[in-house]
């Protein structure tokens, strides 16, 4: 069965003039971050709240220490898995033209990919609300209290540079990665559950215009029995050793 989706899916990206990624949470589980949902969550042990808009922007002492925590000491330590390295790869073998992300862990930069649309924001910077300044994370002290704008004339609690729940969709991210999901004619999507609205609507309009599906996940999801032509239900990093393989075996 495996082998017959990847066959498949080789085939749909060899036809292919224009292959868009979109990755989830499931993409970087190997590196080390566990997923959001499902088995061993993140948010079975931290609680959502911590990424509330409103309530950090009123208190930012209380939630600091937790996405402190969360976010830069363990999401900032991981490393690109052998996933992250081959869609970069695939990037460089003009197999797949852009990659639309949900993750702010910066994996696939650092992995070695170009076109990447940030579509929940990047962990690697932080805004100040008060007056939009910019600041990057290796500029800025974090280790002990929310760090502060270092405008003279603000001093405002910043925000990390990626949304909060409440928060909406950066704009140039969400511009790119529409067109990207527009104008592909196969989407490879990689570790996501699909229940975070709008992101998961971009598979939905991408096979609406008559895009092919491929889904690399060791689960079912939304996408599966409705979407998706080609499911292979493998972890990332061995769906697509597989999947490029296959594709580099039927160039020859
Ligand atoms: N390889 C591929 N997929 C995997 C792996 C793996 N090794 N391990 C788990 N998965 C799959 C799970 O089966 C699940 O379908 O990754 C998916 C992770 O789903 P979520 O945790 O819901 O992550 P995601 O879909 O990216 O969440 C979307 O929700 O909390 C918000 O902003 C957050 O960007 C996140 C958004």
């Amino acid at each position: 069965m495996l082998e017959i989706e990847i066959k498949k899916a080789a085939e749909y990206i060899r036809l292919s003039c224009h292959t868009v990624a979109f990755t989830g949470a499931g993409i970087s589980v190997e590196s080390g971050i566990p997923p959001f949902r499902g088995e061993g969550g993140l948010w079975n042990t931290y609680d959502p709240g911590i990424l509330d808009l409103d309530t950090y922007l009123r208190a930012p002492e209380q939630a600091w220490p937790a996405i402190r925590n969360l976010f830069y000491d363990f999401f900032g330590a991981a490393q690109p898995n052998e996933a992250h390295y081959i869609l970069a790869e695939m990037e460089r073998l003009a197999l797949v033209k852009e990659i639309i992300t949900q993750n702010i862990d910066n994996l696939h930069q650092k992995a070695g990919s170009k076109k990447v649309y940030e579509f929940h924001g990047r962990l690697n910077y932080f805004v100040c609300p008060k007056c939009q300044t910019y600041y990057k994370l290796e500029d800025i002290e974090i280790t002990q209290d929310p760090p502060k704008c270092l405008s003279e004339s603000c001093s405002a609690v910043l925000k990390p540079d990626f949304i909060f729940f409440g928060e909406g969709i950066p704009e140039q991210a969400y511009k790119n990665s529409m067109w990207a999901a527009r104008n592909a004619d196969v989407l490879l999507i990689i570790g996501t559950s699909g229940e975070i609205m709008p992101a998961s609507s971009i598979p939905i309009m991408a096979k609406q215009k008559g895009c092919k599906i491929i889904e690399i996940n060791p689960n079912k999801t939304n996408y599966t029995s409705t979407i998706t032509d080609a499911f292979i239900q493998a972890k990332a990093s061995e769906g697509l050793s597989k999947l490029v393989q296959e594709i580099k075996a039927i160039q020859l």
